[in-house]
């Protein structure tokens, strides 16, 4: 498994544009402000959570303190996957990488830890290594076909559940059934998404899926609901992709040796 170099999450601290479908800008945060252990008496951040989570199955109560964090509760899984995080005064998860100049929830569901799961299916066609992506609806940036992991649903199921959704249009792939079964771990942990706040965050667990057999090489791609466009992508630093997901494509790229 691949390791991010020490994280300072920058997505999460961009005070150029509102925080997304918002009029809401974050307060800025010095790089050297980060982390919670530097003193900061004075930081007073901007408070938002969207008003669409209010009563979404999918999304916690506005009172987060009966909430079993730090631990699977119930069928929500309420634990990080690389540390176990600290609370403010209010009794609210303290994000572990440091500020992000907001607090509440922004548009995320959970308090804590959002956790994801990322498909990378590649393949090398004429000696270059590409990826299948898919066009984001909500910032138009390039991304890996993930999604969130529901309740109650564990990280192989969704990462197979998502690509059908995002990358297939739903229709049902024939003969993959072993190719899902090959995937390996490239990443599991912190994502420096543009939606994370000081309360909460995305973590993902990535897999990568080596089409060696050219099984989808005759694969008629098609866009789910969440995505504005689909196909295989060469692997080059040029498309911006969104969140961290330019550094995964790096972890492929050492772990195929190719570009
Ligand atoms: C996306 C994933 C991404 C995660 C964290 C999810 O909404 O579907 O691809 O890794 O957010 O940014």
């Amino acid at each position: 498994m691949f390791r991010l170099a020490r994280m300072i999450h920058t997505k999460c601290r961009d005070i150029k544009i509102p925080y997304l479908r918002s009029n809401v800008f974050r307060t800025p945060v010095p790089e050297d402000k980060v982390p919670w252990t530097v003193d900061w008496p004075e930081y007073k951040p901007a408070e938002y959570t969207s008003e669409s989570l209010k009563g979404k199955p999918w999304a916690d109560p506005e009172d987060p303190r009966n909430l079993q964090f730090n631990e699977i509760d119930g069928n929500v899984n309420r634990k990080s996957h690389f540390c176990v995080y600290a609370f403010d005064n209010d009794g609210r998860p303290l994000n572990p990488i440091g500020r992000t100049g907001l607090r509440g929830r922004g548009t995320l569901g959970r308090w804590g830890p959002n956790h994801a799961a990322d498909p990378i299916v590649s393949r090398i066609k004429n000696g270059k290594l590409e990826f299948v992506a898919i066009k984001r609806h909500d910032n138009g940036e390039w991304a890996i076909p993930g999604g969130m992991v529901d309740p109650g649903e564990n990280v192989s199921q969704t990462l197979r559940r998502e690509f059908t959704e995002e990358a297939l249009g739903n229709v049902p792939a024939e003969n993959l059934e072993a190719f899902w079964e090959k995937g390996t771990e490239l990443f599991r942990g912190y994502v420096d998404d543009p939606r994370n706040t000081d309360n909460s965050w995305m973590e993902t667990v990535v897999f990568n899926f080596h089409d060696e057999e050219g099984l989808l090489d005759d694969c008629r791609f098609e866009a789910g609901d969440d995505a504005a466009g689909v196909g295989w992508i060469p692997i080059d630093d040029k498309v911006p992709l969104y969140a961290s997901h330019r550094d995964f494509i790096q972890f492929l790229k050492e772990k195929h040796g190719k570009c």
